[in-house]
């Protein structure tokens, strides 16, 4: 399938800050945007509107059906009830193809577009959209795109991503759930650890912005460090030099002046061992005694 077809036509469901930024910037590369239908009618006008080209249905049949390309981009609960009503409404035949853009949740939750014949896909951007403003810089531009799904889907959406000027991956439509997973610990539990970090620091009294100051080049020179030599290399400290005696110091006085924080650092400790291990530079004495400390 290439794009010189009218596969470059396509249909919205759902104008919140994802479909009205993907109408926009695909509009921009040859795509058509052929039909915008929303739960509210001034969404889609809006979405409309910003992309200057289309028509506003007010029901997501009458939408789905403008064009072979369909777009689901309802919230994530809503997204397999909406394409359940659609198929069931005679939306899709075999030349459809229908993605959904949600990161968790994988294209087997349109599974009644597929049983219409229709070939199905999810795409993911690994960014954070916003409300689309008028003018702004495209938020697709260079970010990694997740896609899976059936061959046809996963084939189209490379090309679909292409043109968004964004970079593509596949994954294994089972592999879904702990790709999401991961990249929830990539930046969401980033975010956790640095506010513990934070906390401790500011047990001495310090303000917020001062801790964030005092850590912020080793938190950066850490991520370097990890992107030139990967995770196992990048350890350093006390675990990775195999010395129990600081991190007893460490547990005794967390144990004491921030015990809500003792499970937590032990348990991380649990996993820095693990990767410490790995190097095979620390003896096994050392692993004993740290392994022992960080015993809940
Ligand atoms: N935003 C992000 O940063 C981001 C990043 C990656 C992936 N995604 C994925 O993109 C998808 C959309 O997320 P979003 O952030 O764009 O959500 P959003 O801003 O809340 O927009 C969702 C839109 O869907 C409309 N809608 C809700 N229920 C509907 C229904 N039953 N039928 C038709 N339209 C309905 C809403 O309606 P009205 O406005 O008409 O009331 C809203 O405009 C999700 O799967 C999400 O996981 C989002």
């Amino acid at each position: 399938m290439n794009t010189n077809n009218n596969n470059q036509q396509f249909s919205i469901i759902g104008c919140g800050r994802l479909g009205v930024s993907l109408a926009v910037f695909l509009s921009k590369q040859g795509f058509i945007p052929k039909a915008f239908s929303s739960r509210s009618i001034e969404s889609a006008k809006k979405a409309c509107e910003s992309v200057g080209m289309g028509r506003v249905f007010d029901t997501p049949i009458q939408a789905a059906k403008a064009s072979k390309l369909v777009f689901i981009t309802t919230p994530d609960t809503t997204i397999e009830p909406v394409c359940e009503n659609l198929s069931k409404q005679g939306a899709f035949d075999k030349d459809s193809i229908v993605y959904h853009f949600s990161g968790a949740l994988s294209s087997g939750i349109l599974t009644a577009a597929r049983k219409s014949g229709a070939s199905t896909g999810s795409i993911h951007p690994l960014q954070a959209f916003a409300p689309y403003e008028s003018g702004q810089d495209s938020p697709f531009k260079g970010i990694n795109m997740s896609i899976e799904g059936d061959q046809k889907a996963v084939e189209f959406g490379k090309e679909i991503v292409n043109a968004l000027k964004a970079n593509s991956f596949t994954i294994p439509t089972e592999a879904k759930t702990l790709y999401h997973a991961s990249a929830v610990v990539a930046s969401n539990y980033l975010v956790t650890l640095e506010h513990f970090a934070l906390e401790l620091l500011m047990a001495s009294d310090m303000s917020q912005k001062d801790a964030y100051e005092v850590l912020e080049p080793l938190i950066m020179g850490t991520l370097n460090n990890i992107k030139a030599r990967g995770s196992v290399n990048a350890l350093t400290g006390p675990v990775a030099r195999g010395d129990d005696e600081i991190v007893s110091k460490h547990l005794k006085d967390i144990d004491k002046k921030l015990p809500q924080f003792s499970d937590l650092y032990r348990l991380l400790g649990q996993y820095t061992l693990k990767i410490a291990s790995q190097r095979g530079e620390i003896s096994n004495d050392a692993q004993q005694k740290l392994g022992k400390l960080f015993k809940f």
